[in-house]
């Protein structure tokens, strides 16, 4: 495996490559992004794996400074897997200049869940998404389904920019008791551990009662967030939305429910759909 801290350095090492499947991360990995990495493995005749931590993406009081760095175990998980090539550059290496052009995502679909409590957050991701595309000249590039929303502004933003790349969405990972991986689980200590399976369960319990033909929307995500708050967490929201842009629910649409809580100082998002 190839790993690469240089644009020029990156374009060498994809010069005899027609179609890198691309799989962007902010490293700390785990078995859920090593999924991913197999998975666009097929699907390109070079898997590239890209390690950066964006600023751009998070708020002032988010964990910018605190992300773990880990880039040395990252590579050997990442080889382990197949990955061919890794592109972990600086922040100086990849905003050498201060990034004044942005790309800004439309409100609808960044106004509402998670768009909501983290503003600036889907404009930061696109932006750096689409400089990865760029100079990784993906062809294909997998994004997980855990964060949902932003599979979802990647996807608007490749179709009206008419980028050339297909964007694919990997299934989420999940512990034994049903807990999302995520590299932010790290953050919870033993206790907050052993409860973060109930985030997972209330979305299961949600699905379940829409099946069996429940309609109040409003009711069921109450009696989550309420449920979720007795149990300790402090929810920022619990929704049904459609699957397409996640706006309200008409019905017979594909559903989804998606939500996000906070588990002592570790805030944790997780969907489902159905
Ligand atoms: O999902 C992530 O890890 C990040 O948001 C991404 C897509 C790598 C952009 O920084």
């Amino acid at each position: 495996m190839h790993i690469v801290h240089t644009l020029p350095a990156l374009a060498e090492a994809l010069t005899h490559y027609r179609h890198p499947a691309v799989v962007p991360t902010m490293g700390n990995l785990h078995d859920g992004h090593l999924a991913l990495v197999r998975q666009a493995k097929p699907l390109g005749d070079v898997t590239v794996a890209t390690i950066f931590v964006n600023r751009l993406q998070f708020g002032p009081q988010d964990d910018f400074d605190t992300y773990p760095r880990t880039l040395a175990a990252d590579c050997a998980q990442l080889e382990a897997a197949g990955c061919d090539l890794v592109f972990a550059p600086t922040e100086q290496e990849f905003y050498p200049e201060p990034q004044t052009f942005r790309v800004t995502p439309p409100e609808a679909l960044t106004d509402v869940l998670e768009g909501a409590f983290r503003p600036g957050f889907f404009a930061g991701v696109c932006t750096v998404v689409l400089k990865l595309l760029s100079c990784t000249r993906a062809r294909t590039a997998v994004f997980g389904k855990k964060d949902y929303q932003q599979l979802m502004v990647i996807r608007h933003m490749v179709r009206q920019f008419n980028l050339p790349v297909d964007i694919v969405g990997g299934d989420t990972c999940r512990a034994s008791d049903g807990l999302a991986l995520s590299s932010r689980n790290g953050y919870l200590n033993e206790s907050e551990r052993a409860k973060a399976g109930e985030l997972h369960a209330q979305l299961q319990g949600i699905a379940h009662a829409v099946r069996a033909g429940h309609t109040d929307f409003a009711a069921l995500e109450a009696q989550a967030m309420q449920a979720l708050r007795t149990k300790g967490w402090q929810p920022d929201y619990v929704a049904v939305r459609r699957q397409s842009d996640l706006q309200l629910p008409q019905t017979a649409d594909a559903l989804v429910v998606l939500a996000a809580a906070r588990l002592g100082s570790t805030r944790l998002i997780d969907n489902l759909e159905f």
